[in-house]
């Protein structure tokens, strides 16, 4: 039975795609398309595995690999990231072959020392260093630190122009069509802005040196082989080119208004400030979010697309509803650049929850716009009407703000 799916010649996929896959990074990040880890087999004059699979598919991937290849002959093997998605299957693979090979950089024997307590076979590369492979092919490997993990790498494969990118340029998306011309554009981008809001964020700056420098070795890319979801083989400089304006502080004309609320007065407010934005600016996207009925990692995307945000909550023991210090918490993780943001809650008593919001904000790296819209009670149509003139004017100080 041949299980493997031909990339190119003789580059071959022999990953796993998991479709139920819904959390990812433990329960932190959604995979509502579930994913995939990519791993690939060359086998030119030399044969060559490059990384494996999440450790709980570790047998089941040893097993298929087996079925393509008689293992010991597979002369080495690149292991471009640690991480257990990609990592995950080396030990029960390295039983069988314990004294193979495995290509990675310093901080990756740290990292698969670490994580599998093994002391394997590792020969560590840099940037720049080769391998020849046979049929007049090399592996150059490219040290891609921080993107997203220390010890990230990637391969570029000479002659057949392939970068095996690893996890950057991927996405959480599961398919068994393998390649982005194949797949509905839709749910592949939209995973793929998710994946970079969440995960790639912080990094961005060092992103853009990577991009320029990838780009100054003057290497042509037929083919960019990920580590997780679609191989990009039609344009595939289209998600580079991606990268490269998601990297800059991007933004579309977008406000996000999120809450969460105890007794629905927060969320009216939240209604009413949206009325008024869009009052104030017809062709903005103003969109709306009850927190605690969203998914968070969504949010985040929508977090990233927009040049602002709006938070409410209630006030709640002289403070905010925890959902949101958590969220508040997550973006400041993420390090978002040159974003507006504005405040707002309802209160019965003491009314702390705009302060506090506005504290959080700050020191996420947020410029709040406004001292905060303070409801005392349920707004009654008088108190409507002024969340819909705080909409009108804090679009207006956004716009002034540019
Ligand atoms: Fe950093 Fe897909 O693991």
């Amino acid at each position: 039975m041949v299980l493997r799916k031909n990339v190119k010649n003789n580059v071959s996929w022999v990953g796993k795609v998991d479709w139920e896959l819904k959390k990812f990074h433990g329960e932190e990040y959604t995979t509502n398309h579930g994913s995939s880890y990519n791993a690939y087999l060359i086998k030119e004059e030399k044969t060559i595995l490059i990384d494996t699979v999440w450790m709980p598919y570790a047998e089941e991937f040893v097993e298929n690999l087996a079925k393509e290849i008689e293992l010991t002959k597979i002369d080495f093997i690149v292991a471009n990231h640690g991480e257990i998605d990609h990592a995950g299957a080396l030990p029960a693979l390295m039983k069988h072959i314990p004294d193979t090979p495995i290509y990675c950089t310093a901080n990756a024997v740290k990292s698969l020392r670490g994580q599998y307590h093994q002391n394997w076979n590792f020969k560590v590369v840099k940037t720049g260093d080769k391998i020849d492979i046979g049929n007049g092919k090399e592996l150059i490997f490219v040290e891609m630190s921080m993107l997203h993990w220390p010890d990230s790498m990637a391969t570029y494969m000479t002659k057949d122009n392939i970068l095996f990118s690893n996890d950057a340029f991927g996405q959480h998306y599961a398919t068994e069509s393998l390649f982005n011309d194949l797949v509905d554009e839709c749910d592949l981008f939209k995973e793929a802005i998710k994946y970079y809001a969440n995960i790639l964020t912080p990094f961005s700056q060092i992103l853009t040196k990577k991009l320029e420098e990838i780009i100054s070795f003057g290497l042509p890319i037929d083919i960019i082989a990920t580590s997780h979801g679609v191989i990009w083989r039609d344009n595939p400089m289209q998600i580079v080119e991606k990268y490269a304006k998601w990297a800059k502080n991007y933004q579309e004309n977008q406000i996000t208004i999120i809450y969460d609320t105890m007794s629905n007065g927060t969320k009216r407010l939240a209604e009413k400030i949206a009325e008024g934005m869009s009052l104030s600016d017809p062709h903005v996207m103003v969109k709306v979010f009850n927190l605690a009925k969203s998914d968070q990692n969504d949010l985040i995307t929508e977090v990233f697309k927009s040049k602002m945000l709006v938070m409410g909550s209630p006030t709640v023991s002289n403070s905010i509803l925890h959902s949101l210090a958590g969220f508040i918490h997550l973006m400041k993780q993420l390090k978002f650049k040159n974003k507006r943001a504005a405040v707002f809650g309802c209160y019965g008593w003491s009314g702390e929850s705009t302060k506090v919001l506005n504290e959080l904000l700050t020191d996420a790296g947020f410029e709040v716009l406004h001292e905060g819209l303070k409801n005392q009670w349920i707004p009654d149509n008088d108190q409507q009407l002024s969340a819909i003139e705080y909409g009108k004017k804090i679009a207006d100080l956004l716009q002034e703000s540019k």
